[in-house]
């Protein structure tokens, strides 16, 4: 399948005939973000899936996202052109585990990332993106203590934000973003003095760049840590003639987009989701035409989900 007009045209039609909004998150393939109707962070994509009036939602993203939306709006259908697109952070903590940390501190309150499955959004107080982990734990009483799962790397970045002690970090990671590692980034920095540095809080370089920031090695005002939509917000307003982007490669098409005369390069040009990119043009195509994959999530699961996923729309911007 070409991602040609006569695509377009079948893709646009289908949509209108299921009544379905079309979705796409910032790390999706360029034809895909082309023809949703929305593009975003996972936190814009919740609030979007959540207020639209539209009767079906087509989530083009990876599992967890889709089932979020679920959460959100049991009464709507929610498609995913390939449930297989799963995510190797959300596969890095299981309900059981979560249950057995919790176990352990019974006064705890558990944030987990959104970047989780159902269940274990069935065991947690508030859920957070990228875009919000900060605010979201800033919102619980200094005295309680925190469970934060399931990335380390994104938990680090709050600990260092929040200047909390306690507060505990899963071991988890995403495979994409833990393989972008700091000598590159410092290799990258150092090559390029003027580049501004956009960092996503999940990559094994977040850290790095900070120290590099503190050490002097890079300017201070280089290093910007943004979730993806972030990112996109700070290339509107940056006067940089060009940007290092850590994070999954698809983010460089909203960024040149949302700022052509900015030089935007990959740190790790190698940095590609495989689960992102499940969603191809035939698999979108298919989705709409046979309405399928359909994403469910228990009910029971879906009830006691649905609360901390509600928190976590409310708070931050
Ligand atoms: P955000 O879009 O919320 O920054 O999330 C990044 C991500 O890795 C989603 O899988
Ligand atoms: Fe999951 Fe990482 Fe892929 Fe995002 S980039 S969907 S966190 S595996």
């Amino acid at each position: 399948v070409q991602p040609d007009a006569e695509w377009a045209r079948e893709v646009r039609e289908l949509a209108a005939q299921r009544d379905a909004v079309l979705l796409a998150h910032n790390y999706q393939l360029p034809e895909i973000q082309d023809i949703a109707d929305h593009t975003g962070d996972s936190l814009a994509l919740s609030r979007i899936a959540a207020d639209s009036t539209a009767s079906t939602i087509v989530f083009c993203g990876v599992h967890f996202m889709a089932e979020t939306a679920k959460i959100l709006s049991p009464g709507k259908t929610v498609l995913i052109p390939d449930e297989r697109a799963g995510c190797s952070l959300a596969d890095s903590i299981t309900a059981e585990q979560l249950r057995e940390w919790r176990g352990r501190h019974p006064d705890a309150v558990v944030v987990s990332y959104v970047n989780t499955t159902a269940e274990v959004k069935a065991e947690t107080d508030i859920c957070c993106t990228s875009s919000n982990a900060v605010e979201v734990v800033r919102s619980v009483p200094a005295d309680r203590e925190v469970l934060f799962c399931p990335d380390q790397f994104l938990g680090a970045h709050v600990r260092r934000m929040t200047g909390r002690s306690n507060m505990h970090v899963w071991a988890g990671e995403c495979h994409v973003h833990a393989g972008i590692n700091g000598a590159e980034l410092a290799e990258r920095a150092a090559a390029e003095p003027d580049a501004e540095l956009f960092v996503h809080p999940e990559c094994g370089c977040a850290t790095s760049a900070l120290y590099l920031a503190g050490t002097g090695a890079v300017d201070d005002e280089r290093v910007k840590i943004l979730s993806t939509g972030g990112m996109l917000e700070a290339a509107r307003t940056s006067g940089a003639d060009s940007v290092l982007v850590a994070t999954e490669v698809g983010m460089l098409h909203q960024l040149r987009r949302a700022a052509p005369d900015i030089d935007f390069r990959a740190v790790n040009d190698r940095a590609s989701c495989r689960y992102m990119k499940m969603i191809t043009p035939a698999a979108l195509l298919r989705c709409l035409r046979e309405g399928a994959d359909e994403v469910r999530v228990a009910e029971r699961t879906a009830q006691r989900a649905r609360a901390s996923v509600e928190r976590m729309v409310r708070i931050g911007n």
